[in-house]
């Protein structure tokens, strides 16, 4: 197993850490062949090779079997002159577009020790368990055209575009179409449609995908609607499909459900792999941000890096199994009150992973 380690900024180098001190325990229990290397990404490798993102890491990316990331950004790289792209602006971009990994997977749960810690009333957010499919690789991020030009007025106008071929839209929602059918077969797709013409054109292909999928429940919401059905009743859901951008907004809520954003774990693949084989190489990533305010004080919370390692066993290497110990593990450690101060605890960082290597190595 050939993996791509890249800390990133801020928390991230903390969190890879801990998900990696999690995986050298897998491949020492399980007898895994696990080879990691590791290098940096965005500020980090713009500190040190003045660039967000290097050829040597892309082509490391691809010749690896799954790429492990922490997180990336913060003010210090926010205002730099690096070009216009979207890849040449942000390190993690350049590393999705260039593996084409379009497909997003955001699992958000509840767990029964921090339902007190949700905003959320208990009957509300209990046994919630939901899958945000989120589209990586195109829309608004990288649509063109997009700028910010000078009017011979002397003001400005800034424009993006949410641009989608149909190709790009098919191919995500044959996979919220597949995960749902993995899971309790309820599909919500969401989208703009009423404003618009990408949710137009969203919306029609996935009426038109619905029959080949009779297993399978489709629902349409537009995106605002989406947002307060979900906060209203989250056991609703199970697999929610989105474009880029909103996708990103609603990992991002879904989080509360778990009690912290640092709980989310995510896998991006170039193609979601019939159960049992590989695709690879993946990202795999918490869904969280560099977190400036906690960076280096020892106590970011590492469960949606040691979470993002089990969707890697699950996903790039076919090891459901073992994938399903460390959530295992995880569930016993939040039982056990080994709590970082985002879920209500004193614990550092490191408590918490060594939690997660002793309850794997009891099972
Ligand atoms: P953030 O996710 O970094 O932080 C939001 C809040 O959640 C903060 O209070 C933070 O302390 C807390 N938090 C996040 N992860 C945590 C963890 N593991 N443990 C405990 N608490 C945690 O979002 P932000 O402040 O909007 O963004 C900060 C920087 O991170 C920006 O530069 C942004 O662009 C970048 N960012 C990167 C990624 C990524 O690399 N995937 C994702 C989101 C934001
Ligand atoms: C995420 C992040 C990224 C995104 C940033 C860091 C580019 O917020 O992975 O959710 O917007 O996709
Ligand atoms: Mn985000």
């Amino acid at each position: 197993m050939k993996i791509l380690a890249l800390g990133g900024d801020g928390i991230g180098p903390e969190v890879v850490g801990a998900g990696l001190d999690v995986l050298a325990c897998v491949a020492d229990i399980e007898n895994l062949d696990v080879d990691v290397e590791e290098d940096v990404l965005h500020g980090a490798a713009y500190d040190q090779y003045g660039t967000f993102c290097r050829d040597e890491t892309v082509a490391a990316a691809k010749a690896a079997d799954a790429v492990l990331v922490g997180s990336v950004g913060g003010p210090k790289w926010d205002n730099l002159d690096v070009g216009d792209s979207p890849a040449d602006k942000d390190g993690l971009i350049r590393l999705r577009q260039e593996l084409d990994v379009y497909s997003g997977l955001r699992p958000a749960r509840a767990y029964a020790p921090l339902l007190s810690r949700t905003p959320f009333r208990e009957e509300v957010v209990a046994g919630v368990d939901i899958m945000v499919l989120r589209e990586l690789c195109g829309g608004i991020y990288f649509g063109e055209p997009r700028g910010i030009d000078e009017l011979a007025d002397g003001t400005f106008k800034a424009y993006d575009s949410n641009l989608y071929s149909s190709v790009e839209i098919e191919r995500i929602l044959r996979d919220g179409f597949e995960l749902a059918r993995r899971r309790r077969g309820d599909l919500v797709s969401t989208d703009k449609a009423n404003v618009m013409e990408s949710g137009v054109l969203w919306r029609r292909i996935a009426d038109e995908l619905a029959p080949l999928y009779p297993d399978v429940t489709l629902r349409h919401m537009y995106a605002d609607n989406l947002l307060y059905q979900l906060v209203r009743a989250p056991s609703e859901f199970d697999v929610i499909v989105s474009d880029n951008l909103f996708g990103d907004l609603i990992s991002d809520l879904a989080a509360a459900f778990s009690g912290s954003l640092g709980m989310l774990p995510s896998a991006s693949l170039a193609r979601l792999a019939p159960v049992g084989e590989t695709s690879s190489p993946g990202i795999y990533e918490a869904v969280h941000g560099t977190a400036p305010d906690i960076a280096g004080l020892g106590i970011a919370n590492p469960i949606g890096t040691i979470l993002s390692i089990a969707m890697m066993l699950d996903y790039g290497f076919a090891r459901r199994d073992l994938a399903k110990k460390i959530e295992l593990a995880v569930e016993r450690t939040l039982v056990a009150g080994v709590l970082t101060p985002d879920i209500g605890g004193q614990a550092k960082t490191a408590d918490i992973t060594n939690s997660v290597i002793a309850h794997y190595r009891a099972q």
